[in-house]
Order: C-alpha cells, then structure tokens, then sequence
C-alpha cells in the first residue's frame, strides 16, 4: 500500500481529512502518543485498523471528538461526573468509558456496551478530527505488541507500507496514553493509569475513585482480570530481554550497575534504563520511556536494565508500562 506522508500545516491536515471521510487510514499526533485513526462510524474503516496493527478485535477503541459537545452523539446519558471530569481535564489526557450510542459499530466497540471517548488538546489532532467531520477511532499507532509511538518517526517504521496516511507531526509532549476511567459504575474506577493520577480525578469529583484491582497485579496472579481489554496482552515489549530493578535506589544503582559489567564482560550488549523520582523525574519518564525502549532495540541491545520508579502519582503509571515491558521480570535488590 502506497502511505502518503504529511506535514501537520493545514493544507496537509486537510488532506489527510479526505482519507479519513473516504473510509481509509491516517496516523496522527496526539498529546500523549501517536493515534491510527478511522471513521469510528465506518466499520470497514474500522476493521482495517485492527488488520494494520495486528490487533485482536475483542480489543475496543478509543473514539475521538473535537469538542466536549460531539460527546453527546456517542453515549445516550451524560451524567455530573462526566461533566465535572470533561471541565476539569478535557481537552487532554482523558478516556472516559461511558454507555454507548447504538449506532457505534460494534467493531468499534469490540462489541462492548460501552465506548471509550476522548477529547485530545494536541492542535493538529483536532483539526484532523474537525476537518473529518466524524469521530476518529484510533488506538495508538504501533504494530500490536510493541511499544507505543511518541515520535512520527516510530509510526512510519512500524506502520509505513500498511496504512494510507501518516502526518508527520511533533513529539508528543507526554508519552504514555491517556488515563482511562470508567464512570458507568457507582463509582468511577481508572482502568489505565496516565498522566491524570487517582489524586487528581478525586479532587475534580469530590469523592473517592477506584482503581481497578488487576492494576495491582501481576498477570501470573489468579486475580489478574483487567476491566480493559487491552490492559491484558503483552504490551510494549522492546526485542531485548529486560529485567525492573525494585528497591532503595543506591541498592538498585550497585546492583545494576554489577550486572551490566557482568553481562558486558560476557560480550553481550546492555542498555541502562534509569530516572529520576519526584514530579519532574515521573514526567520525563513517561515522556521518555516508549522512545528509550525503542532506541535500545535500534542500537542492537541485547539486554535492558531498568530501575523502577516509586509506585505512586505519574511513577504509578510509567511502572505499569515499564514492568509490561519487562514481560514482569522483576528483580528485588
Ligand atoms: O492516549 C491514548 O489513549 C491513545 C491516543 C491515540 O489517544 N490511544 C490509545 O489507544 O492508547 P489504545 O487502543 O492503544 O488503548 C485503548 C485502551 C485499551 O486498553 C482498551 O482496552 C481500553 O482503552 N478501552 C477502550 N474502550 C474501552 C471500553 N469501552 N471499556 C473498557 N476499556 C476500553
Ligand atoms: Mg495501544
């Protein structure tokens, strides 16, 4: 397949709008990580995502809008804490699962009676979006399985060839995907940790939130049952073997530091994989984590060391996709 690529000016964006409305494939940038969008409303277009990343179709998209009144063709009740959370975060890193319309596909879906919907603040994303004149399903736009794409050129490596267009836009300002959180129960309960942190959905509704259990977990454990489907496969997996160091940080230092010297002594090729605690540090990591991975597999590592970040705030979300990563090996020092 022949991949047009754009530049995110408007003409392009324009462009790109018209293989979206005619049914095909456009890669875009997003505030948190690059989106392979489709018509939500066009299944054929829809089905064509799931081929082009390799995905399993149980596995439901994200549906995108331009502005927080478009919300209201996706779902048949908006309630006051969807409205309390659109205010407080949207345009930006949020996914609410919500009742869905009966006219999404259930391609869409993943047959699902909900539907996940964002509105993302990234410029060209919106233009996209509004110039398209429908929806956008788009999950992010790296082959299944591997770690999410944070620059446009992560997308054309992996997608160019198997998709119509890609806008070749900037990084994206905070690498891991959007907090996802289901609000059609009593309680709202985050099904995948993001940027926006327990602590900040509870102080825009007033009231406790949940986590959903399986985020606790390890997918060996008997309990692990994650509420999103995606949230279950093997994800992000750089092709070096990788190992989470878990412990007091001078601890983790020695012991990676020991093991690398070890392993490169032994002639194999090891990349360190470390950052820094605290607000500041968490942010960077997550902004760094999917290009860092990526980097490794490009410079032929054969193994990746990487010291774990406090559990906690944004450190809570970059962990959950550092230890996928890892395929959960974990070592305690
Ligand atoms: O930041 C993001 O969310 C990016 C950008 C492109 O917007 N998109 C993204 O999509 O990460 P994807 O498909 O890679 O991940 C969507 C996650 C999956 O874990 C999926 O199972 C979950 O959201 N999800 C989507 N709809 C859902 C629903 N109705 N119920 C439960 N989980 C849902
Ligand atoms: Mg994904």
């Amino acid at each position: 397949m022949n991949t047009s690529l754009f530049n995110d000016t408007i003409e392009d964006i324009r462009a790109a709008a018209d293989i979206i409305r005619s049914g095909g494939l456009v890669a875009f940038p997003t505030e948190t990580v690059y989106g392979l969008g489709a018509n939500a409303f066009d299944a054929e277009a829809v089905k064509k995502v799931y081929e082009a990343k390799g995905r399993p179709s149980d596995n439901p998209m994200i549906v995108h809008i331009a502005e927080a009144t478009e919300l209201a063709k996706l779902t048949p009740e908006i309630t006051e804490d969807m409205k309390l959370l659109a205010e407080a975060f949207w345009p930006g890193p949020l996914t609410m699962v919500v009742k869905r319309a009966e006219d999404i596909p259930d391609v869409t879906t993943g047959g699902l009676d909900t539907v996940g919907v964002r509105l993302p603040s990234d410029e060209t994303a919106r233009a996209l979006i509004r110039l398209s004149g429908c929806a956008i399903a788009a999950p992010s736009a790296n082959l299944s399985g591997r770690p999410s794409p944070t620059k446009a050129a992560h997308v054309k490596h992996d997608l160019f060839g198997r998709i119509d267009g890609i806008i070749m836009g900037k990084d994206c300002s905070f690498g891991i995907e959007s907090s996802v959180i289901d609000m059609t129960g009593d309680i709202p309960m985050i099904l995948r940790p993001g940027i926006i942190t327990k602590e900040m959905f509870e102080e825009a509704l007033c009231k406790e939130v949940l986590t959903d259990p399986s985020l606790n977990r390890n997918p060996g454990d008997e309990d692990f049952k994650p509420k999103a489907p995606g949230m279950k496969y093997k994800h992000y997996a750089p092709k070096a073997e990788m190992y989470v160091y878990r412990g007091r940080p001078e601890k983790v230092k020695a012991a990676i530091e020991a093991e690398a010297a070890r392993l490169e002594a032994a002639g194999r090729t090891v990349r360190v994989i470390s950052f820094t605690a605290g607000k500041e540090g968490e942010l960077k990591a997550a902004h760094d984590l999917f290009s860092e991975l990526r980097r490794a597999d490009e410079d032929g590592a054969e193994v990746i060391l990487a010291a774990a970040l406090p559990e906690q705030g944004v450190g809570f979300s970059v962990m959950n996709r550092m230890l996928k990563s890892a395929g959960y090996n974990i070592r305690n020092v």
